[in-house]
């Protein structure tokens, strides 16, 4: 999408049918494949399409499904409503967007990532939930099939754009004026020490940003006040943050795993010591019944188009 259309001015189409379940959007580029190394979110579009990567998402979702009731307190779903969720990874917030807006509304899932994109559309499908439906798409760019929409939200998905401000304007221009965006994102690193990343810092390095381009990851919209500014600078108005601390319960692979440390490119010579060292960063949050209590420390924000 050029970024010049407004969609927010077309008329409402008609609720999205089985045909676009599971598309793919109008992408810039492929989203498994990426020919020139600093094309846009091209580190992350890799990193969510890499099927080693997703199984080991679907894990951390006992993290992500805990914050769920309050985005749907913030967000306040209305039956009937269209509802956007971007970076819906496996769906499972989808899934209970659409139920909160009954048969009569649509809740569309846009995510870069196909292998979760499948998953998600699966689970709706077991799940009996038909008006919740997925497109491949990258949201910092594409146009996704549906809007104007009531309201767009996100459950951790808006974190990985390495321009926000682009991204935030382009889910802007999916919902109608004076629709209501809510999305859920981390505060600081140093509030959730379930974070792993630094302990691997010594064996993989992240991947550095594209040239020009902003670091993501799951803490880079975790100032508000800079989040703030991107969310303005976008177009949005209205904007409140409201901040949350919760203790989860969950087993170890909810938050590190082995099969992580080869996914994220530790040698074969240093997975030992790799994995002791990301074991002894979380083994604070050790329970005596071998699960662990991990402080979460996220946010809500909320604005309107
Ligand atoms: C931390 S996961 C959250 C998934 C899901 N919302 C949940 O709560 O479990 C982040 C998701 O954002 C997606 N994502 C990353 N960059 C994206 C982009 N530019 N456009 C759309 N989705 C994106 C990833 O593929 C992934 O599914």
């Amino acid at each position: 999408m050029t970024g010049s259309e407004d969609l927010r001015a077309a008329p409402s189409p008609e609720p999205l049918g089985p045909e676009h379940v599971v598309s793919v959007a109008t992408m810039t580029t492929d989203p498994t494949t990426d020919p020139t190394p600093d094309a846009s979110n091209g580190v992350e579009r890799r990193r969510w399409n890499d099927r080693r990567w997703t199984a080991i998402w679907v894990h951390r979702e006992r993290f992500t499904s805990s914050v769920t009731e309050h985005l749907l307190a913030h967000l306040a779903p209305a039956a009937g409503e269209r509802i956007l969720d971007v970076g819906s990874g496996g769906g499972l917030a989808t899934a209970a967007i659409a139920e909160s807006v009954g048969p009569t509304g649509v809740a569309v899932g846009a995510d870069v990532s196909v292998p979760l994109c499948e998953l998600a559309y699966e689970r709706a499908q077991q799940a009996g939930v038909p008006n919740a439906s997925f497109v491949v798409a990258d949201a910092q760019h594409d146009e996704i099939a549906g809007a104007p929409f009531d309201a767009a939200a996100s459950q951790f998905g808006v974190m990985f754009f390495d321009d926000p401000r682009q991204a935030f304007a382009n889910i802007r221009r999916h919902v109608a004026p004076g629709g209501r965006l809510a999305f859920v994102c981390w505060q600081s690193k140093e509030a959730n020490p379930w974070f792993v990343g630094d302990a691997l810092a010594p064996f993989v390095a992240p991947p550095p940003p594209a040239l020009g381009k902003r670091p993501t990851g799951p803490f880079s919209l975790a100032d508000p006040g800079e989040t703030t500014q991107i969310l303005a600078g976008a177009g949005w108005t209205d904007i409140e943050r409201h901040p949350y601390e919760v203790v989860v319960t969950a087993e170890r692979d909810a938050i590190a795993d082995r099969d992580q440390l080869v996914v994220q490119g530790v040698g074969p010579e240093e997975l030992d010591a790799a994995w002791n060292a990301l074991q002894a960063a979380i083994a604070p949050l050790a329970r005596p019944d071998g699960r662990y209590d991990a402080p979460l420390a996220f946010q809500v924000f909320t604005a309107r188009a």
